[in-house]
């Protein structure tokens, strides 16, 4: 199976990446042939910082090695450094409808955010086609936020196919039910946009700020409280283990829960699941020339697939002569 998935360098990555995409990525490592990558060029049609892009790049690579992706056991890269997904992204371009870019919510949300709405914001959907066609990915773990940008992709294909003879593979979205949207501090989608994020390697300082800080209802601890409408439970849930997950339950269910108690286990309980992986990225981050080499070594890898389907698209479409 060939599962591809990949993350935007624009900011701090946070725990609804990892539960979302990276901890199944990670997880398939050994029973698929693994494509995962950092996408700067779709960061840029948000963060037009040189400094906080190239810098956000080399982070956010860095800490998907440190959570446990081995670039050994999988094809590991930076998006700009095949620039083949570019070319084909303009050619599935011409044949993308514009009332399917017009109905996406992603671009209608990040208008509506303040974010200028270029070309490129646009046409963003039609990149992330390109990244998945061009590796002929068939699984692609994401959040459910990505969903439509899935369906996007599987349309373009589908019209490609259609138009010019079987050439792609039509990808599935991968989508885990329960981890589909990790709710933030305030109870809404967690997204580095609405700053109600919790960073996976925030210094501990920072992580009990965010873990205080999470929404939680007035209700006096004698009170019976419904979990499954409960934020800090939903958070909780990740990490506690069963026994301590039922035991809590029971709190919600029957009375007792307090909510400080239990930002404070779960403060514990995050320092610890991320305890190893910030050991790796304080090496890693010790030395940069190490990760800027592995991707670089990605990058060939990733090319070396690249090109044979580009080829194959050349072809298909009439740029050979
Ligand atoms: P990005 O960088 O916004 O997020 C990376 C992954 O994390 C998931 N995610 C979440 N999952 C559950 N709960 C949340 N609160 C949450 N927040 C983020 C996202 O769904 C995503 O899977 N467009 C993509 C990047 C991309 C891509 C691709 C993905 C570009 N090309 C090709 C797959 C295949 C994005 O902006 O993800």
């Amino acid at each position: 199976m060939r599962i591809l998935s990949g993350i935007q360098p624009s900011g701090q990555l946070h725990i609804g990446n990892y539960f979302g995409m990276m901890r199944s990525m990670i997880a398939n490592m050994d029973s698929s042939e693994l494509y995962a990558f950092i996408v700067d060029l779709h960061a840029l049609t948000s963060v037009q910082d040189r400094e906080r892009l190239s810098r956000g790049t080399l982070e956010a690579a860095t800490d998907f090695l440190a959570l446990g992706l081995d670039p050994e056991r999988c094809t590991f890269w930076v998006q700009s450094d095949v620039p083949e997904v570019t070319e084909l992204a303009w050619v599935l371009s011409t044949l993308t409808p514009m009332g399917l870019l017009e109905r996406c919510h992603s671009y209608k949300d990040k208008v509506a955010k303040g974010i200028v709405p270029s070309h490129g914001l646009f046409a963003y959907p039609v990149l992330m086609a390109a990244d998945i066609l061009l590796f002929q990915a068939e699984r692609v773990p994401v959040g459910k936020d990505q969903k439509q940008h899935l369906e996007v992709a599987r349309d373009i294909a589908i019209k490609f196919n259609n138009t010019f003879g079987e050439t792609f593979v039509v990808p599935e979205p991968v989508i885990d039910d329960s981890l589909a949207t990790i709710p933030g501090l305030d109870g809404q989608k967690m997204s580095k946009s609405y700053g109600n994020t919790i960073p996976i390697f925030a210094s501990e300082k920072e992580l009990k700020k965010k873990v205080m800080a999470i929404v939680t209802d007035a209700t006096p601890v004698e009170a019976v409280k419904d979990p499954d409408n409960c934020n800090l439970y939903s958070l909780f849930k990740l990490f506690a283990p069963k026994d301590r997950l039922t035991e809590v339950h029971g709190l919600y269910v029957n009375g007792g829960a307090m909510y400080g108690k239990i930002k404070l286990e779960l403060l514990d309980l995050l320092w610890e699941y991320f305890r190893e992986p910030r050991e790796k990225r304080a090496q890693l981050l010790a030395d940069p020339g190490q990760v800027r080499e592995i991707l670089q070594r990605g990058a060939v890898k990733a090319r070396e697939k690249a090109v044979v389907t580009l080829d194959l698209v050349r072809d298909r479409v009439g740029l050979k002569y």
